[in-house]
C-alpha cells in the first residue's frame, strides 16, 4: 500500500516526467540495453528504432502514474500489454530490471529536480505498477498452459506448408514438431514467432495474427513481405526467401484480446486493409464454419488485384453462410471492385447493415482512423467499433 504522501508526489511529477517522457525512455533503453545486452533477443529492434517503444511504454508508465491510486482502472489496458508481455515470455524477474533503469533513466534526464524523495516515491509507484502486470501475466501464463495442447514460453514448430496467398503475401502452415495437439485460440489472436535469422546476433520476434480458423491441426500465419519500408523487414524477408517447408521455427502461445465475440444476433462488419485482412479471414471462417445466423459484412481494401490475397477464401466463407455479403476495392486501381479507390463514407453507409453492426477493424494506421472516423460519422457508436493496430499500441487519431 502506497503512502498519502508518495501518491501525491507521484501524482504531481507525472505531469513534469510526461514532458520529458521520450528523453527518459529513450535514456532508459539505452541503460537497459547497455546493462542487459542479452535483452535485445526479446525486443523488437525495429520498433526500437523508429521510436514506436519509447512512446508506448513512456505513454502507460505516466498514465499509471495518474491513476496509482486506483490502479483497478488500469486492468483493461495492462491485459493488452500483457498478452504481448506472455506471449514474449516476459517474467516477473524482468520487472526489478526494468524498474532500476528507468529509474536511472529518471535521475539522469532530471538531474537535480530528482530528489531522493521523488526518486523514492517513484520506485515504489513503479513497484505496485509492476505487481498489477505481474499478476495478470500470472494469471495469462497459468491459462496458455492449462488449456489442451497449450504449453509456456516458446515450442518447436514445423512449417508442413508453404503457399504464396499474392504478390506479397505468403501463408504458413505450422505444425507442432513433437506431433502434439495444437492448443485452440479465438479468432483475431495472434502467435509470437522466434527466428535466428544468420548473420544477425540476436534472437527476434514478431507477431503475427493466426489467419485460418480454429480447430485444425495447424496454426497458419500469413506473412507479408515487408520490402518497401527502409530498412526492410528483416524477419518477414527472412520468412518469405529463408523458411521452406520442414524448416523449424519457435513459437509462443496464442494470445491478444481483439478477438471475435460470441453475440448470436448482432450483425457483424469486419473491415480489412492489406495485410489487416489476416485476423479477418481468421474470424469470417470461423463464422462460416459455425454457420452463424448474423448478417455478415466483409470489406477488403488491397492496393491492387495482384495484393489481393484470399478471395476464393472469403468467397466459399461466404457461400457457406446465409447472410453474409463481401466486398473488396483497390487504392491504386479503381476500375474493379465495389468501391473505387479509398473506402468512402458514402459506400459504408450504405454497406454496413445497420447501426447495431459490431465492426472489427483491421490495417495500417491511416487506413484505421479513416475507417474508424467514418464508421461514427455514419451512427456506429464507439462502443461497437474493435480494432487491432500491428505494432505497439499507439493513439490513433479517430476524431
Ligand atoms: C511491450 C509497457 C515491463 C518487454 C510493451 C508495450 C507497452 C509496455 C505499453 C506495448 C504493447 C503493444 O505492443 O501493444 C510496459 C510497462 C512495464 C513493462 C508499463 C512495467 C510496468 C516490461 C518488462 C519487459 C518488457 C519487465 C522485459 C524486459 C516488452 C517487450 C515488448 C513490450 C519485449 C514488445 C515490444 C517490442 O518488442 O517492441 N510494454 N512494459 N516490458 N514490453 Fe513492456
Amino acid at each position: 500500500m502506497l503512502s498519502q504522501k508518495t501518491i501525491e508526489i507521484v501524482k504531481s511529477t507525472a505531469p513534469v516526467l510526461e514532458v520529458k517522457g521520450q528523453e527518459i525512455t529513450t535514456a532508459f533503453y539505452k541503460l537497459l540495453f547497455s546493462n542487459h545486452p542479452e535483452l535485445l533477443n526479446i525486443f523488437n529492434h525495429a520498433n526500437q528504432s523508429q521510436g514506436r517503444q519509447q512512446t508506448a511504454l513512456a505513454n502507460t508508465v505516466y498514465a499509471a502514474a495518474k491513476y496509482i491510486d486506483q490502479l483497478e482502472v488500469l486492468v483493461p489496458a495492462v491485459k493488452q500489454i500483457a498478452h504481448k508481455h506472455r506471449s514474449l515470455a516476459i517474467k516477473p524477474e524482468h520487472y526489478p530490471i526494468v524498474g532500476k533503469y528507468l529509474l536511472e533513466a529518471i535521475k539522469e534526464v532530471l538531474g537535480e529536480a530528482a530528489t531522493d524523495e521523488i526518486i523514492n516515491a517513484w520506485a515504489e509507484a513503479y513497484g505496485e505498477i509492476a505487481n498489477v502486470f505481474i499478476s495478470v501475466e500470472r494469471a495469462m501464463y497459468t491459462e496458455a498452459q492449462e488449456q489442451e495442447g497449450g504449453w509456456i514460453d516458446f515450442k518447436e514448430f514445423v512449417v508442413a506448408d508453404k503457399k504464396e496467398e499474392s504478390s506479397v503475401i505468403t501463408s504458413f502452415y505450422l505444425k507442432p514438431k513433437d506431433g502434439g495437439k495444437v492448443a485452440s485460440f479465438t479468432p483475431g489472436q495472434y502467435i509470437t514467432i522466434q527466428v535466428s535469422i544468420p548473420g544477425e546476433k540476436y534472437i527476434m520476434n514478431r507477431q503475427y495474427s493466426l489467419s485460418d480458423a480454429p480447430g485444425k491441426d495447424y496454426y497458419r500465419i500469413s506473412v507479408k513481405r515487408e520490402a518497401e519500408c527502409n530498412p526492410k523487414g528483416k524477419v518477414s524477408n527472412f520468412l518469405h526467401d529463408g523458411v521452406n517447408v520442414g524448416d523449424t521455427i519457435k513459437v509462443s502461445a496464442p494470445a491478444g484480446d481483439f478477438v471475435l465475440e460470441s453475440n448470436p444476433h448482432a450483425p457483424i462488419t469486419l473491415i480489412a486493409g492489406g495485410v489487416g485482412v489476416t485476423p479477418m479471414i481468421s474470424m469470417l471462417k470461423t463464422l462460416a464454419d459455425q454457420k452463424a445466423e448474423n448478417t455478415i459484412t466483409f470489406i477488403q481494401a488491397a492496393r491492387n488485384n495482384q495484393m489481393h490475397a484470399f478471395l476464393d477464401e472469403v468467397n466459399e466463407a461466404c457461400d457457406k453462410l446465409d447472410n453474409a455479403t463481401a466486398y473488396f476495392g483497390y487504392d491504386a486501381d479503381s476500375s474493379a471492385g465495389h468501391f473505387q479507390g479509398y473506402i468512402e463514407k458514402s459506400f459504408l453507409r450504405q454497406a454496413v447493415p445497420s447501426s447495431d453492426s459490431i465492426c472489427y477493424v483491421c490495417g495500417p494506421a491511416r487506413f484505421m482512423e479513416s475507417i474508424i472516423r467514418q464508421l461514427k460519422e455514419i451512427g456506429i457508436q464507439e462502443d461497437r467499433i474493435r480494432y487491432e493496430f500491428f505494432g505497439p499500441a499507439m493513439t490513433l487519431n479517430t476524431e
